[in-house]
Parts: C-alpha cells; sequence; structure tokens
C-alpha cells in the first residue's frame, strides 16, 4: 500500500508512526516467523517490504491473516473485480488443469482463440486482433514496440506520475522517479507532459480545467513532429478523472500528427469504472488497448494488448515472444471471469453502487474538514484529504492514519498520492458492506480530526 507514497501505487516508501504502532499490536508469532522469512529470502524493494502482515486466505471481498483477522480489501491490486477465489473462475481452472495445461510454441488451442474472439466482441470500436503475456508491463512492451513499427517513429509521450509497469521499458513511459530514478538511461524519446489533474492543474486552471493540457499534448506531439504514440491510463488510479472533452481532443490531435493512442486500461478494464472499460466513457476508441490484472480473475497472471486488424503489421518479427502467450489455464481464468462478469452484470452494479458510494462520499465532505475532495467513476472511487481546501495542501500524515486506524476495524484500502484515500472494492460487494466501509472511513476521519 501507498501508506506514505507520493508515488501512488502499492507499497510503504518507510515504516511511518502509525504503521509502527499498528505492527506492535497486530502481528502474532507465527505472521512474525513469516515476516521475518520474508525479509531474510527476498530481496528488498521500496512499496513492496518490508511486508505489512502475513495472509492465510483471501475469499470474496476479504482477506484473512494468520491470526484470523478478516478485512474487506479495497485495494486488491485492482485484480479482483469478481471477488477473491470466484468460485466460477477456479472451477474454470481446474477443469482447464485437467484438460490442457500448457500449449507449446507454435501449436494454438481452443481456450486461446476463444478469448481472443471475446475480446474482440467486447472492446470498442474496431478493435479485434489480440496478443497475450504474463504481466501488464510486457504488454505496455508489446504495445510500444508494435507503434514503433507500424508508425516508423519510436518517440512517446505520456503522462508525468503515471504507472505503466515496472520493467525498463514501461518504467521509461511512467511518469514515477521511484522507478525512473537511480537505473541509468532509460529508453531515449520518451516525452512526458502533465496529467488532465485540474486540481493540481500545473496551468493553473484551479479546477475550472480549460483544457490547456491538451493543447500542450498537441503542442509537443507538432514540435516532435514525430511521435510514434501517446500513452496513457484513460483514468489515474488515484483516481483523477480527467475533463470529459480531453480524450476526444487527444484523439484527434493523435490522429492529426500521424500518432497511435495507446489506452493503458490495465487497472480498470472489465467493469471497474461502471463501463467494461473505461475510455468508452468518453466514446474514444484507442488504436491499442492494454489490458492486465483483473483479466486473470484475481487468480492467475495474463495481460493483453487488443488492436485494429489494420495494425497487424509484424508477421516478420517479434512482438510478444512470451512463453505463457497461449497458456490455456490463464486464458481459461480470464473466459470464466469476463463469463461471470456479464452473468453477473457487474458493469452495472458497479455504476449503480458507485452513484450510491459518491452521494455518501459527499457527505462525509460535508462533515469533514480534512476532506477536500470526492471524486469516483464507478467503484473506483477517491477521498482526497487536504489540510487546507483552497491550496489542496496534501494531508499526507492525516492520510496515514485514517489508513491504519481503518485497518484495524478491518478495512484495507490503498492511500494514492500521499494524500487520496483510494476505494476499489471487488464489483462484487453489496451494498451493506459498501455502507459499513464508508461507515469505518467516517469514524476514522473524525478520530484523526480530534487527535
Ligand atoms: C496502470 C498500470 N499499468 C501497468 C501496470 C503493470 O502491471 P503488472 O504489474 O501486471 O506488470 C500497473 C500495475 O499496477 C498499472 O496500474
Amino acid at each position: 500500500m501507498a501508506g506514505s507514497s507520493f508515488e501512488g501505487i502499492e507499497g510503504d516508501l518507510n515504516l511511518s508512526s502509525a504503521r509502527a504502532a499498528w505492527n506492535q499490536h497486530h502481528i502474532g508469532s507465527d505472521a512474525q516467523r513469516v515476516l521475518d522469512d520474508d525479509a531474510r529470502y527476498f530481496l528488498r524493494q521500496a512499496l513492496s517490504t518490508p511486508c505489512l502482515n502475513a495472509l492465510a486466505r483471501a475469499d470474496g471481498i476479504y482477506l484473512e491473516d494468520l491470526e484470523g483477522r478478516r478485512y474487506m480489501d479495497f485495494h486488491g491490486n485492482s485484480v479482483h473485480q469478481v471477488g477473491f477465489g470466484n468460485p466460477a473462475v477456479v472451477a474454470a481452472i481446474k477443469a482447464q488443469l485437467d484438460e490442457l495445461s500448457f500449449c507449446t510454441r507454435r501449436y494454438t488451442n481452443a481456450r486461446a482463440v476463444d478469448l481472443a474472439r471475446k475480446l474482440a466482441e467486447i472492446t470498442p470500436g474496431d478493435l479485434g486482433k489480440s496478443l497475450f503475456c504474463p504481466s501488464g508491463a510486457a504488454a505496455i512492451g508489446m504495445a510500444l514496440r508494435l507503434a514503433r513499427v507500424a508508425t516508423g517513429r519510436h518517440k512517446t509521450i505520456s503522462m508525468w506520475d503515471s504507472f505503466h509497469g515496472a520493467s525498463l521499458d514501461a518504467s521509461s513511459v511512467g511518469g514515477e522517479r521511484m522507478f525512473r530514478g537511480g537505473v541509468g538511461p532509460l529508453l531515449p524519446g520518451t516525452e512526458h507532459v502533465p496529467p488532465p489533474d485540474a486540481a493540481h492543474c500545473v496551468f493553473g486552471c484551479a479546477g475550472r480545467c480549460n483544457l490547456r493540457c491538451a493543447d500542450y499534448v498537441e503542442y509537443v506531439l507538432e514540435r516532435e513532429g514525430d511521435v510514434a504514440a501517446v500513452v496513457a491510463e484513460p483514468v489515474r488510479s488515484i483516481p483523477v478523472i480527467p475533463h470529459p472533452d480531453y480524450w476526444s481532443r487527444i484523439r484527434a490531435a493523435c490522429d492529426r500528427h500521424g500518432a497511435l493512442l495507446v489506452f493503458d486500461e490495465i487497472p480498470q478494464c472489465l467493469g471497474r469504472t461502471g463501463r467494461m472499460f473505461a475510455s468508452e466513457h468518453w466514446g474514444v476508441v484507442p488504436d491499442i488497448l492494454v489490458l492486465g490484472k483483473g483479466l486473470g480473475g484475481g487468480i492467475l497472471p495474463i495481460a493483453a494488448i487488443v488492436t485494429r486488424p489494420d495494425l497487424d503489421v509484424m508477421p516478420e518479427r517479434s512482438l510478444g515472444h512470451y512463453t505463457h502467450e497461449k497458456n490455456p489455464v490463464t486464458c481459461a481464468a480470464a473466459l470464466a471471469t469476463i463469463d461471470y462478469i456479464e452473468r453477473e452484470k457487474l458493469v452495472d452494479r458497479a455504476r449503480d453502487l458507485g452513484h450510491h458510494a459518491l452521494a455518501r462520499m459527499r457527505e462525509l465532505a460535508a462533515r469533514h474538514r480534512l476532506v477536500g475532495d470526492v471524486r469516483g467513476l464507478g467503484l473506483l472511487l477517491g477521498i482526497e484529504l487536504v489540510t487546507d481546501r483552497e491550496t489542496h495542501a496534501r494531508a499526507t500524515e492525516e492520510a496515514d492514519r485514517v489508513m491504519y486506524l481503518a485497518l484495524e476495524r478491518g478495512l484495507s484500502f490503498k492511500v494514492s498520492a500521499g494524500n487520496v484515500l483510494t476505494l476499489t472494492p471487488p464489483l462484487t460487494i453489496g451494498q451493506d458492506e459498501l455502507d459499513r466501509a464508508l461507515a469505518i472511513v467516517d469514524e476514522c476521519l473524525s478520530i484523526v480530526e480530534t487527535i
């Protein structure tokens, strides 16, 4: 979890006092043994180690630790659209294991083809050809490679503060110091622009967006003159929700300057935002759509790029020569996940519960001086804590305390950008559970405001 992190993704940069206090009171001897061995045998890395606790189980919307404490997981690394251990996904994986457990390269198999066909059906516009791989970062790498070959150019424009994966190529287009710094030269030609974040606008729009950020992307496209692709998350996971016209402006600018538009929907795909794909909110179809995380049903790792048939331009070169590119078991998990989302109407559910949650969050904002903004799209929800509502000064310590107090009360979530409580429950959550979670946040805000 990004407890004290400004970087906006999982993990703690350092042990805050709130975390140290939590550790002292919640880690039993069994968990401590696992944590000690974790520290002994794993390489340390920022945002992952030291680990917070050790888990024994994950089912539905819940995590359970070794002491049997259960936590509603409003974090889930964005893999848990269908909840943890979803029985339909587990059954599909088990059945596939008994039938065909791997597919050696040069062969294909029905499950992989079924998944590619399904993605062609559910993705917007004329996106219709796929390639699979085991991680989001690898899929971003495939998208970058395809954009280079399709356009004969190598430059990219992406957003400061964004995250597209931890490999060197994905970190080059990512905009976080944590991943870009200290590793020597990154990919050349990776230009960065400010994200469309009206609340923290570097062009000074002070919340009244005039789309100068979109104009600036076109300015860079024009000045560079040879950009292969604009690469971005249509909605950032913090969440940061762009002006309604932002993406249509960027789409038009890409078309004018011969650049492809690559949407990274790795965390937001498959219903999270109340649409099957977040980009559908703005009716903008990218040239390459990148999916991952929850595609594997919160159990298996699988990611994909989906593009237009006319961008199938690399038959003579390898685009993503991954060992598990047509793994029938990961494909079976993905098919069962999509089927479950459709059958249970989880996309509509995310939209409706999201409206309900946002209304409750607005009530919180009216009562708590710490809350500077609440926002959401479907079940991608954010409560931004500030020390000053005028300047939007980030209330980072307060956010950290709220997070650990909530954990004590059985609610786990991530703090993004240092001060945004990011709430991303499974789309299977009941309204009563959602209300209980928001009541916990309410209580924790009250405690922190009186300290
Ligand atoms: C927007 C975005 N892109 C890419 C990735 C990388 O995915 P993976 O961890 O599967 O490589 C992530 C992971 O957090 C992400 O949030």
